[in-house]
């Protein structure tokens, strides 16, 4: 079967890093692609007999085999429609290359890179871009914002938007949490900003409220064509789940809390709304989007998205360098 007519069916998953030693979500994505139909067919990790515990673990999991893998690229050639990064950082950007070397779609793991590899990466995601393949980073948080309507009502943003978000980070190295932190809240400025193909996102301030053990704060403002846009983390850590998280959009806030059955729930005052996983709502949205033709995304879509994906990643690496460099 040509690979177009088989992504049409039922799309092959390959994971790099399935497993959860710290708090990677392996097998939460694994668990998310199937339940929109996929099959998580292979695993590659970072050393044989691991990735082999990883596969067997996942493979009990799902019901089914899953192949685990020496390497990259026989993970790769092995058939896969997408490639689902979720190893440490460091591990992001020899898998980005690999999908992007092959135009295999990819859901790649925040933050896209660590801080030396940030280059590398800009340049596979443009190669995304050119091949029209489709490329996203795993930074779900936008998936919540319906939710806001639900709570406050509708209400018309201006040209001066603003967000804020609180996370509570498991690290107290203020490097740390911000690394981790601030590809949510750039996820949040990017959905806010009505970004239209080929519009540039300039970061015009960003400023340091307190970068000390346990405790981070950053304000910046960022412009884009049709808005500016004001954005506030408060980060403090937090060891035990469940973490407390919230965000705000011009004011109107939501707070998050996790049930023991991973039940979410945001709350403003006595109002309460429980939301779908975001995270199983932003794998759905891959998985269509990587139905080719079927999507009804088209080459010059995807090429945004990359490019959003590359942009985000420069202004988290620009952010980071002027905070701690
Ligand atoms: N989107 C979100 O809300 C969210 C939430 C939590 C985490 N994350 C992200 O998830 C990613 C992973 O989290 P983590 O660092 O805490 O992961 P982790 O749990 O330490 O590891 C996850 C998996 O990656 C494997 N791995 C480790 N090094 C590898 C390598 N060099 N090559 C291939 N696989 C490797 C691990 O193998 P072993 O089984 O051998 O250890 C494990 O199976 C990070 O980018 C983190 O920011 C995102």
């Amino acid at each position: 079967m040509k690979s177009r007519e088989r992504r049409e069916a039922t799309l092959r998953v390959g994971i790099v890093g399935a497993g959860r030693t710290r708090n990677g979500l392996g097998p939460f994505l694994a668990r998310a692609f199937e339940r929109q139909g996929c099959v998580v067919t292979g695993v590659v990790g970072r050393d044989a007999g691991r990735t082999e515990a990883n596969a067997v673990a996942l493979a009990s999991a799902l019901g089914h085999r899953v192949a685990a893998y020496p390497d990259l690229t026989s993970l790769c050639v092995s058939g896969i429609d997408a490639l689902v990064i979720a190893s440490p950082p460091d591990a992001h950007v020899a898998a980005l290359e690999a999908a992007a070397d092959r135009g295999i779609a990819c859901l790649c793991e925040k933050p896209v890179c660590n801080a030396a590899d940030v280059q590398r990466a800009v340049l596979a995601l443009l190669s995304f871009a050119e091949r029209g393949a489709l490329v996203t980073e795993n930074v779900q948080w936008p998936e919540n914002l319906p939710v806001l309507e639900a709570l406050h009502g509708a209400w018309e943003m201006g040209s001066l938007r603003r967000v804020e978000m609180g996370l509570s980070p498991i690290s107290a190295d203020p490097r740390e949490m911000l690394e981790d932190s601030l590809p949510h809240l750039l996820s949040l400025v990017f959905a806010i900003a009505g970004l239209q193909h080929g519009d540039a996102m300039e970061l015009e301030q960003v400023r340091t409220v307190r970068a000390a053990p346990g405790r981070v704060a950053l304000e910046a403002r960022f412009v884009a064509p049709a808005c500016t846009v004001e954005a506030c983390l408060e980060l403090v850590q937090h060891v035990e789940q469940p973490r407390p998280a919230w965000f705000a959009i011009d004011g109107r806030r939501a707070d998050r809390s996790i049930g023991a059955d991973y039940a979410i729930h945001f709350r403003a005052g006595d109002r309460e709304f429980r939301v779908e996983d975001p995270m199983q709502r932003l794998v759905a949205g891959f998985v269509r989007n990587c139905k080719v033709p079927a999507s009804g995304m088209r080459d010059v879509q995807r090429a945004s998205m990359a490019h959003a994906v590359a942009t985000r990643l420069s202004l988290w690496h620009r952010i980071m360098s002027l905070t701690f460099d």
